[in-house]
């Protein structure tokens, strides 16, 4: 174990964030060309194409994050207002269930991240034309409509995922970029670190990194949300409050694998599962084997750390496909549920679970609405799994959904160039499609290390064979099409995206977030009146730690006096330059 292990992260030698960048450019990279990924011989051969994916599956997203980033940090905002001050007297922030002691109480908490509400149409006609539905047929997420939440950061109009996790979680507007920090670099307590601290069990539930941008906001502090080296040792505990998650699902094994592992994507050798295991007592499932010993929950000793994928579990679209390897979201979501609620069974206070739809936004970066529409019905489907639990269980309880942002400024119309609009879309087109664009990309790469010398000729009928008609459903690909996917492998995957889209006539406005209202979704009952109609999305953060009477100021003091003195993390352009310099040209050279 190396030295590193045994000091706080906080208090580290060397900040890692344009290290851990370079490094992810440089697989990214590796990835994109199709150049194998070197792997351990006791993997089998499945879990290295797969492993090879989730390389290639991960780069698109964290590059625009980068790139995003690089923007925000790089160009001049207009100057925004203060986060809007939370009076500690003030009579609207309590409510009548503050004064008097409560019952137990369980909170679960839903992101769908980037999901605008033309996700919501666009997957209800999806539905409604798959499963031969009535056009009064809606989603079990739109019979429970509750209001609107308005998304801004503090540094722009356009959020990204740590500064809108940040306001639910601490109740306050930060910087994009921020996981659990305040403007100016301070710490703010979390909904999930108080919960903790009076008692309840707490759990996270994600489809990517555990390390990524939302689940990192309850359980960890750092200055950026590329500090993902020190987001994993935080969540297990290695921090400044200690221990806080109990329960933690999903992917992002390669951050828990110190660097000498196969797999890892760590800067430093650090073994943090060990770590996890010997100073805290976690225990841990690594594979769907793993999942399977849970037993749907029924056999989770807490705490229990799962990570089932190395970066990304797979798109829902293709997941479905590969089930005897990862777990859906829903399935992760109800062993939580029961896992939870065995833990409290006995205890006064209940549990508060957070649960993310997170790769609906990685379908809105890759413009790709086949992978949408299904990523949103598992949502769906796992919204109405919470709901199941609360009606079912004897303690009190409520579900509360929401978006940090919208993604891709999607739109269900789209009008071709040189042409006269259409009043219509086609959800034919998306029902055809039996593999996500990232998916397919994957398999051209693939094809491509094993065959390189092959004619261009043969290359572009085996992708029109094998993939647009195969994988996509389009029999009509356009030369055009298909030889820029043969010339230009690194942008195939928005490639094939914008096949599918303007086939169906949907419409995208950007590869990274927009500033539209998101929806928020509940259970209902008197407590979630205070988030009804339109809200900021800090008033979401702050229903959560007021529904558990929990008090995050108490946690943000213990912090500030933990930091005190630490190394802040300020980001160098030229370093994230470095990292975004191959992937903006990588975007520029996907509009075709
Ligand atoms: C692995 O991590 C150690 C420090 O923990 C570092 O000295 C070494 O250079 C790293 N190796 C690689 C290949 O990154
Ligand atoms: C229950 O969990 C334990 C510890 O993880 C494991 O050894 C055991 O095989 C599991 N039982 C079942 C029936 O899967
Ligand atoms: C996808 O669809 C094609 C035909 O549209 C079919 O040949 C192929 O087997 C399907 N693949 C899966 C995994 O369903
Ligand atoms: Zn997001």
């Amino acid at each position: 174990m190396s030295p590193r292990s045994e000091r706080s992260p906080l208090l580290a030698d060397r900040p890692r964030t344009s290290e851990d960048s370079t490094r992810r450019a440089e697989e990214e990279d590796a990835a994109l060309h199709g150049v194998p990924v070197p792997l351990s011989p006791r993997r089998s051969a499945r879990e290295v194409i797969l492993f090879t994916w989730a390389l290639l599956a991960t780069a698109g997203v964290i590059v625009l994050a980068v790139v995003l980033q690089h923007r925000n940090s790089t160009s001049d905002t207009t100057p925004s207002p203060p986060p809007p001050p939370i009076a500690p007297g003030d009579p609207s922030a309590g409510g009548p269930y503050l004064s008097s002691k409560r019952p137990k109480r369980n909170l679960i908490f839903m992101v769908s991240d980037g999901m605008g509400p033309a996700s919501l149409s666009l997957t209800r006609s999806f539905r409604q034309f798959t499963a031969s539905l009535p056009a009064d047929d809606v989603l079990t997420l739109d019979r429970h409509f509750w209001g609107t939440s308005r998304t801004r950061s503090t540094n722009s109009l356009v959020t990204d995922s740590a500064a809108g996790a940040t306001a639910f979680s601490c109740g306050h507007k930060s910087y994009n970029g921020a996981i659990s920090m305040l403007p100016g670099h301070k710490p703010c307590g979390t909904v999930l670190e108080a919960a903790k601290r009076k008692g309840f069990a707490t759990g996270l539930v994600v489809t990517t990194d555990v390390t990524d941008a939302t689940p990192a906001c309850f359980a960890a502090h750092v200055d950026w949300r590329m500090q993902m080296d020190e987001i994993a040792l935080q969540e297990v505990g290695v921090g400044p409050l200690g221990r806080s998650v109990d329960l933690i699902l999903g992917g992002g094994r390669c951050h828990f694998l110190g660097n000498g592992t196969r797999g890892s994507c760590r800067a430093d050798d650090v073994d943090v599962v060990r770590v996890a295991r010997e100073k805290f007592g976690w225990g841990f499932k690594g594979d769907r084997a793993g999942f399977d010993e849970l037993r749907m929950g029924k056999n989770v000793s807490l705490p229990m750390l799962g990570l089932f994928a190395d970066a990304d579990v797979p798109f829902e679209i293709d997941r479905r496909n590969m089930a005897d390897v990862y777990p859906s979201l829903s399935e992760m979501a109800a062993t939580a549920l029961t896992a939870l609620e065995k833990a409290t069974r006995d205890s006064d206070k209940g549990f508060f679970l957070m649960i993310e739809g997170s790769r609906i936004d990685h379908a809105g970066h890759f413009n790709d609405p086949a992978a949408q529409v299904r990523e949103v019905l598992e949502y769906d489907k796992t919204f109405k799994t919470v709901l199941d639990f609360l009606e079912k269980s004897d303690t009190e309880g409520v579900l509360v959904a929401t978006s940090d942002h919208e993604t891709g400024g999607l739109a269900t119309a789209w009008q071709a160039p040189n042409e006269l609009p259409v009043y219509n879309w086609h959800p034919s087109v998306l029902a055809k499609a039996n593999a996500s664009a990232e998916y397919c990309a994957f398999l051209l790469h693939q094809h491509i290390a094993a065959a390189p010398v092959e004619s261009e000729r043969s290359l572009i009928d085996w992708i029109n064979a094998e993939l647009v008609v195969a994988r996509l459903g389009i029999t009509d690909a356009l030369e055009a099409e298909l030889s820029a996917l043969a010339t230009n492998p690194a942008a195939a995957n928005p490639i094939f995206s914008r096949m599918v889209s303007t086939r169906a006539r949907i419409g995208w406005s950007t590869h990274g977030h927009s500033a539209v209202d998101v929806n928020i979704y509940s259970s209902g009952g008197k407590a979630a009146e205070k988030i009804r109609g339109n809200v900021e999305n800090t008033d979401v953060g702050r229903f959560l730690s007021e529904y558990l009477d929990v008090d995050v100021d108490e946690i943000t003091r213990e912090l500030e006096d933990k930091f005190q003195g630490r190394e802040v993390v300020e980001l160098k352009s030229e370093g994230v330059a470095e990292v975004s310099g191959h992937p903006v040209e990588w975007l520029r050279d996907a509009r075709i």
